[in-house]
């Protein structure tokens, strides 16, 4: 029986590979849109070529919030293009997204579905409004999976991962949540790198999806190596999908982890605390863990995965 998710994405060329981790692994009940990587008329856009693409048109897909909840993020696109998803030649998409918006799309699918869990791509507005609007959906989600944030180092700000930076005060309300939350940061999906050699084994596959995903990873691989140095495109938001399909590839460790909503230079930071610091008694000191957080990746198990995957697409 596979495990009922919805998926929140701002594709980005990332989030197209997590769409297609989720849809064939996973009982995937739709997909809904934020803004983010680009706007949401565009992030919406190439959710619907995606799902061309892959020959999954049955997955509902409902548009969401376009603007953060408080900051104001420009799309310069100098990460995923003007389209959002440069590289590949992307026909105009027929298939059409439901008329309700992505927060009543999410609480109908949540309230109809048991144990369904949120998978987050994105910056988390379209969640923080679910939990807004509908109080009491909090017990009938199992649990959020994101990408987001890091335990380390930031890339859109020193310290600040982007999906959280673009709107932390929607992350604090699903760090407050009280909800199971799996973090997947930059500290585990920068050790992920599509390096060319990989990205010519999913070349070789040679099925049209797996073509248009080598001209999307060629493309995002050279705007990370021009602007980060990084050897190859980072997989960073199919990590936050692999937890529910092989809970081998990460390893997690739970602490208390909260947004700065207020930092002059660390506005949108996870502050995760991992001292691991005791009592005088020997119980644990500190805040109790809101999350856990991803700590280590067996980089090897991802691509079997990965490849393997997109060898069942047409
Ligand atoms: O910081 C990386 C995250 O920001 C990824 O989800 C990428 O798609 C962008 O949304
Ligand atoms: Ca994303």
């Amino acid at each position: 029986m596979k495990i009922p998710v919805l998926l929140d994405c701002d594709p980005g060329h990332d989030d197209v590979m997590a769409i297609l981790l989720a849809a064939q692994h996973l009982d995937l009940k739709g997909l809904t849109t934020v803004s983010g990587n680009a706007p949401l008329a565009q992030t919406t856009y190439n959710t619907r070529y995606t799902v061309e693409l892959a020959g999954i048109t049955h997955i509902p897909i409902a548009a969401g919030a376009s603007h953060p909840m408080v900051h104001t993020v420009d799309f310069t696109g100098d990460i995923h293009g003007e389209s959002g998803l440069d590289g590949p030649v992307m026909h105009e998409p027929e298939v059409a997204i439901r008329s309700d918006h992505a927060v009543d799309f999410i609480h109908e699918v949540v309230d109809q579905t048991d144990g369904v869990h949120i998978i987050a791509t994105g910056m988390l507005t379209n969640i923080a409004l679910v939990l807004r609007r509908y109080p009491g959906i909090h017990s009938k989600i199992a649990s959020i999976c994101l990408m987001g944030g890091s335990l380390t180092h930031g890339n859109v700000t020193p310290v600040a991962e982007f999906n959280i930076w673009a709107d932390p005060e929607a992350a604090h309300v699903v760090f407050t949540s009280g909800i199971s939350i799996k973090m997947v940061g930059l500290n585990v999906t920068r050790q992920v790198s599509a390096i060319p050699n990989i990205r010519q084994d999913i070349r070789d596959i040679g099925s049209h999806t797996a073509v248009a995903v080598a001209d999307m990873l060629d493309f995002f691989s050279a705007q990370l190596e021009k602007l980060y140095g990084l050897p190859g495109a980072s997989m960073h938001d199919p990590l936050a999908v692999v937890p529910l399909i092989d809970d081998r590839i990460l390893t997690f460790q739970p602490m208390h982890v909260v947004i700065e909503l207020a930092g002059t230079h660390t506005y949108g930071m996870t502050v995760c605390d991992y001292r691991e610091r005791k009592n005088e008694d020997g119980t644990p000191a500190g805040k109790p863990p809101n999350a856990d957080v991803a700590v280590s990746v067996d980089v090897d198990r991802f691509w079997a995965l990965f490849l393997d995957t997109l060898k069942h697409y047409p």
